[in-house]
């Protein structure tokens, strides 16, 4: 089974196949996804939300971003890895966020980077194709602009928003992205987008049109107990399974049903 690559992806779309995609944190995630056949795995900035526990993206390092991304590294054979840069590490400075971008794909071995944001970012984003290295844009909802927008709610409802994200799924593709994601944007919007382009689109949130699909891997095996939101569907109940696990782990050390004769040496 050969390793997917960006240009495989951009295939698949043109022969309507559709992409798979989870995030990703450790090594023993990772291995799972990839021997369960994925074909990308994220190595989100949402680790800063399931991983860590912070109610925002922002705080998360370069260096952390680093340590996640090598972990996944570790356990993906076959996906294509993509690592998120973190919030400020591209911001109007493309020296400064190539040179975050190199240490990021030196330090992770990962095979492509994600960035949030259009227009403001172009010279960014074309600085880092341009040192070889793929990247996949970001638009709709941006976690890491949530002190601008105020809100988790669904983006580019209305025509002035609309146009400017079509302008920038235009300009990411013209400045060599291999794909994007779109986050929590109306479903008609992702169809316009998504048959603009030559390159695909990856929804969360976005409705059936994308060319693939992702969702944070805690939310959707159920591991997440509070957080419900529409676009979410949930393939197992692995709060309750690992809640009634635990739960008879220490029903069984109270008792001192474990270990018995046959776990002990
Ligand atoms: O950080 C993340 O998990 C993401 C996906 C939701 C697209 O950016
Ligand atoms: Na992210």
């Amino acid at each position: 089974n050969r390793k997917v690559t960006t240009r495989r992806l951009i295939e698949m779309k043109q022969r309507g196949e559709k992409i798979s995609m989870l995030t990703a944190y450790d090594y023993s995630m990772a291995s799972i996804l990839d021997q369960a056949g994925l074909d990308v795995i994220l190595v989100g900035d949402s680790a800063s939300n399931v991983m860590v526990g912070n109610i925002t993206t922002l705080p998360m390092t370069l260096d952390q971003m680093i340590y996640h991304g090598r972990s996944v590294m570790n356990g993906a054979k076959r996906a294509l890895v993509i690592v998120d840069m973190p919030f400020g590490t591209v911001s109007g400075n493309p020296l400064k966020s190539l040179e975050y971008a190199i240490r990021m794909m030196k330090e992770t071995g990962a095979d492509a980077l994600k960035i949030e944001g259009g227009e403001e970012v172009i010279p960014d984003i074309k600085k880092i194709i341009d040192a070889g290295i793929p990247v996949m844009g970001h638009l709709g909802l941006m976690p890491q602009s949530i002190n601008k927008y105020g809100t988790y709610n669904v983006r580019a409802k209305d025509g002035a928003e609309a146009d400017k994200l079509i302008k920038d799924a235009l300009l990411l593709q013209e400045v060599g992205c291999f794909g994007m994601v779109l986050e929590k944007i109306p479903a008609e919007l992702t169809k316009t987008v998504s048959s603009q382009l030559t390159i695909p689109t990856i929804g969360i949130g976005a409705g059936p049109h994308a060319d693939g699909q992702v969702l944070v891997v805690h939310d959707m095996l159920g591991i997440n107990k509070n957080f419900s939101p529409k676009f979410l569907r949930r393939y197992a109940d692995l709060h309750t399974v690992m809640t009634e696990a635990v739960q008879g782990y220490i029903k069984d050390v109270k008792s001192s049903d474990f270990p018995n004769d046959n776990e002990s040496y």
